[in-house]
């Protein structure tokens, strides 16, 4: 058998991550984490002065940064230039910004070329969580999931992971307001949206714990070999 490639869509907050990178793990898979690498563009435009408003502007500067994913997810990694970002990009500075530069098609062709040569070499097979990757990255993957949850579950995640990051974080109203923006520009853009693949499974993680939807992912892993 070739190695397995399994997509993980959603909004945030449905435990996509988590979930992705414990399946990985358990099945001896490759993870990767395609929403650090729009944020880590975001941060490159960021840091160098460039209107991230400006799609134009974006794109003529799209191919710049060198951007590198590790696939461990155990340890996953991701550097611009050389450069550990990992702590960078989770600003509330880049969450903000992240939707803009997502959006620009050049960024998209640039940053989808990686996804796709990543998940080529992954010799033990790989699980890929973003927005568009059932859709467009990978349609031909092997499994498809895409993970949904009620808004109020959706920003109780992200405010609990917010707050574990320290003082200073945004309050639940606030986190909840950015989250259903964000996801609604996500869903709303011209190129490669957020949306469920016509042949994706999906699930609804509202009322389920973390370690069921591990389960859930794995058994329709299982069934697809
Ligand atoms: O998953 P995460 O919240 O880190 O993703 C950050 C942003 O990256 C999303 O809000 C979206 O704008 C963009 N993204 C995307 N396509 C993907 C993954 C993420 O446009 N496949």
């Amino acid at each position: 058998a070739h190695p397995v490639i399994v997509a993980i869509d959603g909004p945030s907050g449905t435990g996509k991550s988590s979930t992705s990178k414990a399946v990985a793990a358990r099945l001896g898979m490759g993870y990767l984490d395609t929403g650090a690498q729009y944020r880590a563009i975001t941060w490159w435009m960021l840091s160098n002065g460039v209107d991230v408003n400006d799609p134009a502007a974006v794109a003529a500067v799209s191919g710049k940064p060198d951007i590198v994913s590790g696939t461990d997810p155990l340890a996953p990694t991701i550097t611009v230039d050389g450069t550990d970002v990992a702590g960078p990009i989770r600003t509330p500075e880049v969450t903000g910004a992240v939707s803009a530069v997502s959006a620009v098609p050049a960024v998209r062709t640039r940053i989808t070329e990686l996804q796709r040569t990543i998940a080529a070499d992954a010799p033990g097979g790989i699980v890929v969580e973003g927005r568009d990757i059932g859709t467009t990255v990978l349609p031909d993957a092997d499994v498809k999931i895409f993970l949904t949850a009620a808004p109020e579950a959706r920003a109780a995640r992200r405010s609990g992971e917010l707050k574990a990051t320290g003082p200073g974080a945004p309050d639940l109203a606030a986190t909840r307001e950015a989250l259903i923006k964000r996801d609604a520009a996500d869903s709303g853009r011209k190129t490669s949206p957020l949306a469920k693949a016509g042949d994706a499974t999906e699930m609804d993680t509202t009322e389920l714990t973390l370690e069921q939807v591990i389960s859930c992912v794995i058994s329709v892993i299982e069934d697809a070999e």
